[in-house]
């Protein structure tokens, strides 16, 4: 697994208490060619919340003692909670679900890229971020949950703006948004996602073997967990 990085490479998930966050620690580990995954959420040491904007500058720095990585995942991510459901018609928005949402979606993955970026190792290295195809401005044909779309398409802005900068300094890096297909997890339940969605782990695997064939020419990009290029 994850042949083209080097043996003993060292990964890094952020997110690492949601259902795929956790399928890729869980196959990382398995694999005897990763030295070291290292899991970061809120409730880890250092611990890692988008509502607290210090706490992404302050987790990059207690690991920056640390290896660099081969691997970078960010597999953070809100859709739902219990008291809001994502909007369905204009009457629906409001700031705070709109704030909300680009918080934990667009503006706290972009604080992860600026702290986390710079402990990429500097041979091969990959940074993925998960990112969703509803965010697809392209593929957008049933409307509805309008903050989840345009925070995961200001995202996806953000890491093609990313990918563009860091490849000036850090030529062997590949830096890409991530849709990880319907998987069965906490965010998709209310969407009959025990039904459609499939199992984290299958999810994860695809999205490993996705990432281990791109190049630095490929950074910058949207891709599917089969590979598929998906549009904007
Ligand atoms: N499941 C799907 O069908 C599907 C489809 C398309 C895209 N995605 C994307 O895949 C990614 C992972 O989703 P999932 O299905 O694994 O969801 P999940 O099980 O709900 O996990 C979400 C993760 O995000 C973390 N998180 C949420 N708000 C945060 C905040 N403010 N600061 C820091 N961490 C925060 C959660 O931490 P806590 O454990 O502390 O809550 C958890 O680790 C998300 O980006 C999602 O948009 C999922």
């Amino acid at each position: 697994m994850m042949n083209s990085l080097p043996d003993q490479f060292h990964a890094l998930v952020i997110g690492a208490s949601g259902t795929i966050g956790a399928a890729f620690v869980d196959l990382l580990e398995q694999s005897p060619r990763c030295a070291s995954v290292r899991g970061l959420h809120r409730q880890s040491t250092p611990a890692i919340d988008f509502a607290n904007e210090a706490s992404v500058a302050d987790a990059a720095q207690a690991l920056a003692n640390g290896p660099r990585y081969h691997l970078i995942v960010n597999a953070t991510g809100v859709l739902h909670d219990g008291a809001t459901m994502p909007e369905k018609r204009l009457a629906d928005l409001n700031y705070p679900q709109m704030q909300a949402t680009f918080m934990a979606n667009t503006f706290g993955p972009a604080l992860a890229m600026r702290h986390f970026a710079p402990l990429l190792a500097g041979e091969r290295a990959i940074m993925a971020m998960l990112s969703a195809k509803v965010g697809s401005i392209g593929d957008n044909r049933l409307g509805g949950w309008y903050s989840y779309r345009a925070s995961k398409a200001a995202l996806n802005m953000l890491i093609k703006t990313a990918a563009i900068e860091v490849a000036r300094t850090q030529k062997n890096s590949v830096l890409v948004a991530l849709h990880p297909g319907t998987v069965n997890s906490r965010l998709s339940k209310p969407f009959r996602g025990e039904i459609i969605g499939r199992p984290a782990e299958a999810a994860a695997a695809d999205m490993l073997q996705v990432l281990d064939a791109l190049t630095p020419a490929d950074s910058g990009s949207f891709r599917s967990y089969n590979g598929a290029e998906l549009p904007w």
